[in-house]
């Protein structure tokens, strides 16, 4: 059978940086989402006794199958071959309507929708949680791209606790991610890898005894739609992440100077009344994030700023979903 899934990216709020077990990747602390309207990850699957390998393309590009990319859906498909009890192989086809390696989380929707149709490709009637679980093992912030709107992904010990819950509808608060994208340059160091250097930062500590108190307080002012104790929160968690970081060994900068431009101009602009605040992931691409009144008067400031190529506008989304259009 056939299946396809749209499912979108997620910007964290509280952040995944670090993991207490490797092979199930398990992070070391609970984080906080949003699933983001425009950044999509479409993908076809179709499992075929006519096939002696699986054959996986992305943007377009045909992957040979030991290639690194085509290997980890391989290596994903397998968990649900073996769920289903299907030795076949499939074709994967996989479209992103945003770049990819630029700090945009492509890894999230891609591994979310990836679970999502090939599941159903397996005849595989799975409730959210198993999706969940099954998409944290691709990629761990795909598991956050399976429920809808305002999302954690819970801080569990095992496989089977370790999955995303929806904390609220996308209708719930109605927030905008600007995401300002500054270069399509690809980063030198995966998240994947990068993440295996976060428990040497000095600060590593620090930060992971606070977590609980951060995931705390996201939690309620994104519940009492407080906008400016949501914002300061979410930028100190943001430069706190890349503080960690850049104090790891090996030393990590994700920023190229377009970004530290834009965050500079977040503050100077929140400073004249324009009331933003930044996030920024692995990779050079800032998240701006505004009032929905504000998006417009945003966007103006932004488009008169030469280090910004594009401009991506985002609102709260339901999670991934099988849709009827296939890719072939
Ligand atoms: C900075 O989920 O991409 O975006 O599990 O190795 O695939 P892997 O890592 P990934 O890391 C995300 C890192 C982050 C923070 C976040 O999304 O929580």
């Amino acid at each position: 059978m056939k299946a396809t899934s749209v499912a979108p990216s997620n910007l964290a709020f509280i952040k995944y940086w670090g993991r207490k077990d490797e092979a199930l990747r398990l992070p070391t602390n609970g984080s906080i989402s949003m699933n983001l309207s425009n950044l999509l990850t479409t993908t076809t699957v179709q499992f075929s006794a006519e096939l002696a390998q699986d054959a996986v393309a992305i943007n377009g590009q045909d992957f040979v199958p030991d290639a690194i990319e085509a290997a980890r859906v391989s290596r994903h498909l397998d968990r649900l071959r073996e769920l289903a009890g299907l030795r076949q192989s499939a074709r994967v086809v996989s479209e992103n309507n945003f770049p990819s390696s630029t700090g945009l989380s492509s890894s999230a929707s891609s591994f979310a929708a990836l679970t999502v149709a090939a599941a159903a490709a397996a005849g595989l009637e799975l409730p959210e949680k198993e999706l969940s679980i099954l998409a944290r093992q691709g990629s761990g912030s795909a598991c956050r791209s399976i429920p809808d709107g305002f999302v954690e992904w819970l801080d569990g010990d095992t496989s089977d606790t370790s999955f995303a819950v929806s904390l609220y509808p996308p209708q719930h608060w109605p927030i905008a991610d600007v995401v300002a994208i500054v270069s399509r340059e690809k980063k030198l160091v995966s998240s994947s890898k990068g993440q295996l250097a976060a428990a040497s930062s000095p600060f590593f500590a620090v930060r992971l005894g606070h977590m609980a108190d951060k995931l705390k307080l996201a939690r309620a002012f994104i519940q009492q739609r407080d906008f400016t104790r949501f914002g300061e929160l979410i930028e100190a968690e943001a430069v706190e992440m890349h503080a960690i970081m850049l104090t790891s060994t090996p030393s990590l900068m994700y920023w190229l100077p377009g970004s530290v431009k834009i965050m500079r101009l977040a503050r100077q602009w929140r400073g004249e009344g324009l009331e933003v605040y930044f996030s920024v992931n692995t990779g050079q691409d800032v998240h701006l994030i505004c009032r929905p009144e504000d998006v417009e008067a945003l966007t103006a400031r932004l488009r008169a700023v030469p280090d910004v190529t594009d401009i991506l506008i985002n609102t709260p989304a339901p999670g991934a979903r099988l849709v009827e259009e296939h890719l072939f």
